[in-house]
């Protein structure tokens, strides 16, 4: 079959790695693509943004299936635009992404269905009184969030009072976050240890990939400002089976079976971002596409065919396809520009990929490469991904070989985390 993948980071990357071992695959086309994912398909500049561009270029190629790795399509309503023009699509329409780009929609959403979730509630401008009382009685730390996509900046967890208040205002008059700050999502913060677990669904059935977890914070040891994810492993042990049977039951099936009552089945990734505590999770977040740094672990170690289960979710017979299966560990160690999450250079030289990805079993996923004459150079924050993968399940084995692998790789001002997968493994992985 013919695949049109949308986007052009890691998890794209990731997506179009898997979907080339598929033997049902004679062709990929990448709108726009990355350097990186140019020896796997085709590249096309295409804004995966702008719906007519995408359909068009859908009716030039004619492909089977069309894959939206990213949320912005998702919230532009381009899978709604595909759908009606009679594609077959993995990804949900804009009324189920809503899940993602609305948090006082999901919020609402989880409470009407019984999904446990932090106690919240949400506020719009015109009710800024209301919201700094709410704020103002409610203990602390308390968690602000922009309502709406604020590319994972729009998070605040205020320690004290005076800076809930300040963020709340910055957040309703539109200075901090724009428009996706006109509405804001007060909530309890919750202890405990987050995870992400993704469930790959048509809407009605779903299966579930190996359970990870990313490292949000720049600095090691979970130190600094938040960044898109520094880092990841899979699976993570702290979700165990049970545990796992327990997010399908009380989150993913109520989510699912909500969504279809609700008129808008969602169809897709969804992706379930929760917070463990004494063994039980509840829901963080839900985010309507696969997780990036996760998807560069969880897909290598997926025994499906990626290919096979993404038309099945597109077409409404997930059933078929039966549990989704994992098999081994797999680490991912971000490296990124000097300066990220804050400004930083671009066009800076890369050397080592090749040596990164002659060692056993080291993937390189791009992240924010470019080509600039006939060298690659940085062109982002996170520029790159490097994955290594243990078949037999041994976490701090793929760490090291990841480690192994990153060591390889130079660039001006490249910097990473040393201590990806010490929550599962200990600290200090560096070999
Ligand atoms: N209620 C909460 N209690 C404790 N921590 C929280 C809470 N809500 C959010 N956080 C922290 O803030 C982070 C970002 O929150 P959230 O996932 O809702 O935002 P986001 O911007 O949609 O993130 P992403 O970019 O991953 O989609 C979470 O990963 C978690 O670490
Ligand atoms: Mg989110």
């Amino acid at each position: 079959m013919t695949i049109l993948l949308l986007g052009s980071g890691g998890r794209e990357h990731a997506i179009a790695w898997k979907l080339r071992q598929s033997p049902t695959v004679t062709r990929l086309i990448c709108a726009p693509g990355n350097p990186g994912m140019a020896t796997l398909g085709q590249l096309l500049p295409v804004n995966p943004d702008d719906a007519n561009g995408v359909v068009e270029l859908w009716r030039q190629l004619a492909p089977d299936l069309v894959v939206i790795g990213p949320e912005a399509p998702l919230a532009a309503g381009v899978s709604d635009a595909l759908r009606d023009a009679g594609a077959a699509v993995f990804g949900p329409s804009k009324a189920a992404a809503r899940l993602e780009w609305d948090k006082s929609f999901s919020k609402n959403f989880m409470e009407r269905h019984g999904i446990p979730s932090a106690a919240s509630q949400s506020f719009a401008a015109e009710q800024i009184d209301a919201a700094r009382n709410y704020v103002a009685a409610h203990p602390l730390p308390v968690v602000l969030k922009a309502s709406g996509l604020a590319a994972g900046k729009g998070v605040v967890i205020a320690q004290t009072t005076e800076e809930a208040l300040a963020t709340l205002d910055q957040m309703l008059d539109g200075s901090a976050f724009g428009a996706a700050g006109e509405t804001v999502v007060i909530e309890e913060f919750m202890q405990g240890e987050e995870a992400s677990v993704f469930a790959i669904t048509d809407g009605k059935h779903y299966g579930v990939l190996a359970p990870s977890q990313d490292h949000k914070r720049v600095g090691d040891g979970d130190t600094g400002p938040n960044t898109g994810g520094m880092g990841a492993y899979a699976p993570a042990p702290i979700v165990t089976p049970e545990l796992m049977q327990s997010i399908c039951q009380q989150i993913i099936e109520p989510t699912l079976r909500g969504m279809a009552a609700e008129g808008t089945p969602y169809i897709g990734c969804l992706y379930v971002g929760v917070m463990i505590h004494n063994g039980v999770a509840r829901v963080v977040e839900f985010n309507s596409r696969f997780g990036d740094p996760e998807t560069q672990v969880i897909l290598p170690i997926l025994t499906n065919d990626l290919a096979t289960v993404m038309l099945a979710a597109a077409n409404g017979t997930m059933e078929q396809v039966g549990e989704l299966a994992s098999e081994g560990a797999a680490a991912c160690v971000v490296i990124a520009s000097e300066g990220y999450p804050g400004s930083y250079p671009k066009g800076k030289e890369i050397t080592g990929i090749e040596q990164a990805e002659s060692r056993e079993e080291g993937i390189v996923f791009h992240a924010g490469t470019a080509m600039r004459d006939a060298a690659l150079v940085t062109n982002g924050g996170r520029v790159l991904g490097v994955t290594a993968i243990n078949q037999q399940g041994n976490l701090a084995d793929a760490v090291r070989h990841a480690y192994h692998a990153v060591e390889q790789i130079s660039f001006d001002g490249a910097f990473y985390r040393s201590d990806i997968g010490h929550r599962a493994v200990g600290g200090g992985n560096r070999a």
